[in-house]
């Protein structure tokens, strides 16, 4: 196949950031994407109904001309979240929570500390009909950063499916053989996001020949079996699992520091590199409902109009992009090929 049509997708996980970023990040996402799911974890975090309101109008403001894009926003959760809280995000439009474990990842400091305090808000979002998505890894210092995800799943993932079994979960960038399992034997309820650089690296892609902060991402890279599952199950076409890029740009010196950030910023080439997998996998014809149908289904929202159309074509993704501020950013698979190219 040398060409291929798609219902136009949405990006169900990702991170716009503020302030003069979103000139950069909303019209990235918006030359293919109808919408996206805009993560919460700001600085301060979007924590009630008023915040999600002018963050919405924030990325509003900055999509490009004529641009039909629309962000679907988000709630963080903290242990100071009430039922209140939820029922006025709710009226707003916000149409999920996210959690957050306290010091899982960017941004992450104010949200959970303790999880059993927030059942009775899960139980509001489960009356609601609030979506709830999950960064599904423990932050103990003695649980092996390569086992988090698990020891979640164990602890805590199963506890909340088996309490809420009508609250609509994703388990957001899942990155081990545990959670697919986890998620396909569970209620119909239970989906998770899959990001690009999941599907296309793993550890040793982050670690051998030299550390590559661009690679760096949270939960981190996992060994081979890992992504070797999280392949397969896409192959099958299982609408339990749909596109969440997870793209999070940080600076390129946040990136190439002692202490650098975790992220992959790829809206400049995620669907194309979602497209590229799903061509190596010989699944190009389960790539429409991973990018655009299971999503939409597991959400309730409608399926969208239009498409999008893909030719298999050799480019080489841009080694940096300048950002508004001048800054530059190295863009996720920098300076390397990818097969597949976005046309108009
Ligand atoms: O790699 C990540 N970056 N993982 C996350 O969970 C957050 C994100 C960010 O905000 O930078
Ligand atoms: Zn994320």
């Amino acid at each position: 196949m040398t060409q291929i049509k798609i219902q136009t997708p949405d990006d169900w996980h990702l991170h716009f950031r503020d302030g003069d970023m979103l000139n950069e990040t909303v019209p990235a996402t918006a030359r293919c994407f109808k919408r996206a799911i805009v993560m919460p974890n700001l600085v301060p975090p979007v924590t009630n109904a008023k915040m999600v309101e002018e963050y919405r109008h924030r990325i509003l403001a900055a999509r490009p001309e004529g641009s039909k894009f629309e962000p679907l926003m988000t709630l963080y959760l903290t242990n100071g979240t009430t039922r209140e809280d939820i029922i006025a995000a709710k009226q707003v439009g916000t149409v999920a929570a996210k959690l957050y474990p306290a010091g899982a990842t960017t941004n992450s400091d104010a949200a959970v500390k303790s999880l059993d305090p927030l059942f009775p808000i899960f139980e509001e979002m489960q009356k609601q009909g609030m979506l709830l998505l999950i960064h599904g890894e423990v932050t103990d210092d003695h649980i092996d950063i390569f086992d988090r995800e698990k020891e979640f799943i164990d602890r805590n993932l199963t506890r909340i499916v088996a309490t809420f079994p009508e609250l609509k979960i994703v388990f957001e960038h899942i990155t081990t053989k545990d959670a697919v399992d986890f998620v396909v034997s569970a209620n119909d309820n239970v989906a998770a996001t899959i990001t690009p650089q999941h599907l296309l690296l793993n550890r040793n892609d982050m670690l051998v020949g030299g550390i590559r902060p661009h690679n760096y991402c949270l939960p981190v890279l996992k060994r081979n079996i890992h992504q070797q599952a999280l392949r397969e199950v896409v192959a099958t076409g299982n609408k339990k699992f749909f596109l969440g890029t997870d793209s999070a740009p940080h600076e390129k010196d946040k990136k190439e520091s002692a202490c650098g950030c975790a992220g992959c910023y790829s809206a400049w080439s995620a669907i194309e590199l979602y497209t590229h997998v799903f061509d190596e996998l010989d699944a190009l014809d389960k790539l429409e409902g991973f990018a655009s149908h299971h999503g939409a289904d597991f959400y309730g929202l409608p399926r969208n109009h239009g498409t999008i159309t893909l030719v298999k074509e050799d480019w080489t993704i841009p080694e940096k992009i300048i950002l508004p501020n001048g800054n530059p950013i190295v863009p996720f698979f920098a300076g390397q090929n990818c097969t597949w190219k976005l046309i108009d």
